[in-house]
This record gives structure tokens, C-alpha cells and sequence, in this order.
């Protein structure tokens, strides 16, 4: 695998420009493809993403774990006292749409959670480095957003390493937190990335579909109609149509009374479920769509 991982990398750099829109490599003239959607457009084995044809779906999300606290490997929303609510991001950082946000979310005082590519880090070190100073907390979604469940034992590694490294490069800090691409996971990834890399895995229970609908109003409704307290919301800051939903969409979990905060400042203040709290509903689980 190690073989492998070196003959990627130069595939990889080739896309950067496409994938990550770096400011840097493309100041002007840049094609109005303003980002590529890894999760939609098929790519070359070789670069890490989905090959032609492979529509296989990832794992399921795993079910939150009621009961265990703070002992939770993994978190789909927590139980907490209070309207808390994350709002967190994937796919970044982005060149243009990041700061975009970036500029809503300081107007609305509003602090965010980025779950970022490594190779978009290395694209766009600048962006990730006013996110982390503007107080958001930033998170692991691998170097180059191929599955955790199809790289084998080596190839989760070298994606959790090389983002890792690439995000301490930009911001001085490792991240505690990650999101497996697609969110495909299982239980023994899951418990490899807490107990090897020290990192709880974060799934959500809000997803707007945001990479599939490209529209404001739907982005917006879909998370308005479905946050509760406790939840981690899953949305994109790649997409044009999910970065202008936001101001509204904020604006109208606020006037429901809903507040928010880091995924880590969330995970802080989840407590296990006692029998009476438990829900009589089964807990919300992220659906496994094939492509995400
Ligand atoms: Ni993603």
C-alpha cells in the first residue's frame, strides 16, 4: 500500500485546482466550475474517489450510543439540556465560498464546525487559518475523500495522518474530531480512529442534502424543519446554493431558539440517557445514500 499511496499523490496534486479551487494556483480566469462535488462526480480510482460505476453504498451510519456518555466513539447528536445546535461544513476549505461563510458566520456570531479535505488545506492553508482564528473548530474528513471502509487498515491511516498533518501544518492544532468521508464507517474503524488516533467520530442527524438539491429555500427548510436540540447539522461549504441558505437559515434556527456552538463544545455537554429521557422513537440515523 505504501507503494501506492506515493504514486497517488501526484494524481492528486493534479486535481487540486479542480477539486479544492485554490485562490494561489488560479487567481484569475478561473473556470466557472466552482467546485468539483466529490461526492457526485465519479473519479479515477488513482485519485482517491469513487471509480466509474462503483455505486456501492457506504456502510450505515452507526447508531448513536445511548447511555455511555462521554464514553462515546462515535455521535449522530447529543442529549443535551438546552437549545444547542452544530452547524458543521464538509469539503473544504474552498477558496471563494469558505470565506463567503466565513463572513456570514462572524455576522451572525455564529461559531462552526469545518470537517476539511487535506488536500484542500494545502490548497488553501489561508482560508483554514482565518476559520481556526474566528474561533471555529476544525475537524478531519480525510486527505482526499476516499472511503475509510475501502482503503484497508493502511489506507485509513495515511488519510487521518496526511489531513492531520496538513491541518497542524496550517493551524498549529491536530484535530480531535474526524467524519469519515461518506460517512462510512464500521465498528472496528471507529474504534481504531478513537483509540489509535484519538479522535471521536462524528456523523449527524440533519442532512439537508445539500450536495444533491442546489437550492437556498430547500437547504434552508430541510434544517429549520429537522434541528432539535442536540443536533449535529451536515451541510457543504462547496456549494454556492448552501452558502447563501445560511444567513436565512440562521436566522430562523435563532428565532426558534436555538443556539450554537462546536461540535466539541456539543460533545462537552452530552449526558447519557437515563431510562425516563430515553425516546420512545428510534434515534435519527444518517441515512447511507450511494453518494455523498
Ligand atoms: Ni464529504
Amino acid at each position: 500500500m505504501k507503494s501506492r499511496t506515493w504514486l497517488v499523490i501526484p494524481a492528486v496534486a493534479a486535481l487540486l485546482s479542480a477539486a479544492c479551487q485554490s485562490a494561489q494556483t488560479q487567481p484569475v480566469q478561473r473556470p466557472q466550475v466552482v467546485a468539483v462535488p466529490q461526492e457526485e462526480v465519479p473519479q479515477p480510482t488513482v485519485s482517491g474517489y469513487p471509480a466509474q460505476g462503483d455505486t456501492t453504498p457506504p456502510m450505515q451510519a452507526p447508531a448513536p450510543e445511548p447511555g455511555t456518555g462521554s464514553k462515546r466513539l462515535s455521535y449522530n447528536s447529543c442529549n443535551v439540556e438546552g437549545p444547542y445546535v452544530a452547524l458543521t461544513f464538509d469539503d473544504g476549505p474552498h477558496a471563494t465560498l469558505t470565506p463567503k461563510l466565513l463572513d456570514i458566520l462572524k455576522e451572525k456570531g455564529v461559531k462552526a464546525t469545518f470537517f476539511v479535505l487535506g488536500q484542500c488545506v494545502n490548497a488553501n492553508p489561508e482560508v483554514l487559518q482565518r476559520a481556526a482564528a474566528e474561533g471555529h473548530e476544525i475537524g478531519n474528513h480525510s486527505w482526499d475523500h476516499k472511503s475509510f471502509s475501502k482503503g484497508g487498515g493502511a489506507g485509513v491511516a495515511a488519510q487521518v495522518n496526511q489531513a492531520n498533518a496538513a491541518i497542524e501544518a496550517a493551524i498549529g492544532k491536530k484535530p480531535t474530531i474526524v467524519r469519515p468521508p461518506y460517512g462510512a464507517t464500521n465498528a472496528t474503524i471507529t474504534k481504531r480512529l478513537n483509540e489509535e488516533f484519538g479522535m471521536k467520530v462524528i456523523m449527524w442527524d440533519v442532512d439537508p442534502l445539500d450536495w444533491k438539491v442546489r437550492n437556498a429555500a430547500h437547504v434552508k427548510e430541510e434544517i429549520v424543519k429537522r434541528a432539535k436540540p442536540g443536533s449535529i447539522i451536515l451541510s457543504h461549504d462547496i456549494h454556492p446554493t448552501t452558502v447563501a441558505a445560511m444567513a436565512e437559515t440562521i436566522d430562523a434556527l435563532k428565532e426558534k431558539g436555538f443556539q450554537f456552538v462546536t461540535v466539541s463544545e456539543l460533545l462537552a455537554m452530552d449526558r447519557p440517557l437515563t431510562a425516563a429521557a430515553t425516546p420512545t422513537s428510534p434515534p435519527a440515523v444518517a441515512p447511507a445514500p450511494v453518494t455523498r
